[in-house]
C-alpha cells in the first residue's frame, strides 16, 4: 500500500539530495549492516508487532526487516516519492509487499499522516535521520508520540560525523571533498564534522525519556572489500559528476572550480585501486522505552 501526503515538504536539511548515487549507496544497507543493536529487542516481542520506519529511504532496511519478521508490519515514511516508488518496488521483489506499507511524509507531519495509527506502533525506528533534520529533539519527541505509550520503544542510529571518520589514505583530493561536504553543511571547516551521533543520548533526554528508559550504544561500518570500496566510489563519484544534482548545485555555490571537482573525482579512483585503502564511519545507537 502507497498513499501520497499533500502536506508541504520538510526543510531542505537533505544535504546528500535525491539522486541515484545515493539510491545506490542507502540499497547497500541492510539489517546485518544497520541494526543488529535492533534484533534483541524485535525478537522479544510478539510476532505480530507493528514497526515504523521513518526516513526508510528507499527501504532496503525496512524490507530486510519484514523478511526476518514475517508476521510483524512494516510501515516505511519518507518525505521522497523517487524512494517511496524504490522501497514499494524493493518490496514486491523481495516477497514483503503483504507486511508492508510505504508512505510519503515526513516527521513534520508524521502526525497527520499516520491519522488513527498515531500512537500505536511498538516500535518506531529512524537510521541516518536526525542527522538531516535540524529540529532532532523535536523529531524524537515525535517518533516518541508515535509510539505505544505504555513500553513502545523508540530507536535510532546516527552518524558521529557527516563525512566521514576515517579515509585511509586520506588523498588530497579526499581531504578537498571532506572540507567540502563541511562547507556545504554549513560548517566551513576541514577534517571531519561532527554529526548528530555524539548528542543522541542528550536528545533523547531532552525527548522526555529518563536516563533509565535508554539504552545507548555505538557500532561502525568500516568498507575495506573490493565490492564495498567499489559501492562507496561510485556513489562518490556519481555526487561529484552529476550536474543536476542538488549535491552538485550545493558544492559549485561553495565557489569551488569543475577541475577541483574532477581532481576529487581521480582521488576516490584512485583510492579504491589501492590495496591498503580502506574507511571506517561509527554510528550511535540508542533504544528508548515510552511508559
Ligand atoms: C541518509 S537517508 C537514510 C535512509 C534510510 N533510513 C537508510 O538508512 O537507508 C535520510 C532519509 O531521511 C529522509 N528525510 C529527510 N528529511 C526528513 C524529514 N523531515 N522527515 C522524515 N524523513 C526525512 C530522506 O528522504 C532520506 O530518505
Amino acid at each position: 500500500m502507497t498513499s501520497t501526503s499533500t502536506l508541504p515538504p520538510p526543510k531542505d536539511t537533505f544535504t546528500t539530495g535525491y539522486n541515484k548515487a545515493s539510491l545506490d549507496r542507502y540499497a547497500f544497507r541492510n539489517v546485518q549492516t544497520c541494526c543488529t543493536y535492533l534484533l534483541p529487542y524485535l525478537s522479544a516481542l510478539p510476532p505480530n508487532f507493528t514497526f515504523l520506519d521513518l526516513g526508510c529511504g528507499p527501504g532496503s532496511i525496512t524490507a530486510d526487516l519484514a523478511s526476518r519478521f514475517p508476521d510483524a508490519h512494516f510501515t516505511g515514511v519518507d518525505p521522497a516519492q523517487l524512494f517511496i516508488d524504490k522501497a514499494v518496488a524493493l518490496a514486491a521483489e523481495r516477497g514483503v509487499s503483504s507486511n508492508t506499507s510505504f508512505i510519503k511524509g515526513a516527521v513534520e507531519s508524521l502526525k497527520e499522516v499516520l491519522g488513527d495509527k498515531w500512537g500505536t506502533f511498538d516500535v518506531v525506528h529512524c537510521h541516518q535521520v536526525l542527522n538531516h533534520i535540524k529540529e532532532a529533539v523535536a523529531a524524537m519527541q515525535t517518533m516518541k508520540g508515535a509510539a505505544r505509550a505504555d513500553g513502545g520503544l523508540v530507536a535510532a542510529r546516527e552518524a558521529t560525523t557527516t563525512n566521514g571518520d576515517v579515509f585511509y589514505p586520506l588523498l588530497p583530493g579526499i581531504a578537498a571533498w571532506q572540507k567540502l561536504t563541511g562547507e556545504i553543511i554549513g560548517a566551513q571547516k576541514s577534517g571531519p564534522v561532527s554529526g548528530l551521533g555524539p548528542r543522541l543520548l542528550e536528545v533523547a533526554l531532552g525527548a522526555g525519556w529518563r536516563r533509565e528508559q535508554i539504552k545507548a550504544g555505538a557500532s561502525s561500518w568500516c568498507y575495506s572489500e573490493p565490492p564495498e570500496k567499489k559501492m562507496w566510489v561510485e556513489s562518490m563519484v556519481g555526487m561529484l559528476q552529476n550536474k543536476e544534482s542538488d549535491w552538485y548545485k550545493k558544492a559549485v555555490g561553495t565557489g569551488v572550480k569543475e577541475e577541483e571537482l574532477e581532481e576529487m573525482v581521480e582521488a576516490w579512483k584512485e583510492w579504491e585501486g589501492r590495496d591498503e585503502s580502506w574507511c571506517v564511519f561509527v554510528s550511535a545507537e540508542v533504544v528508548c522505552r515510552n511508559g
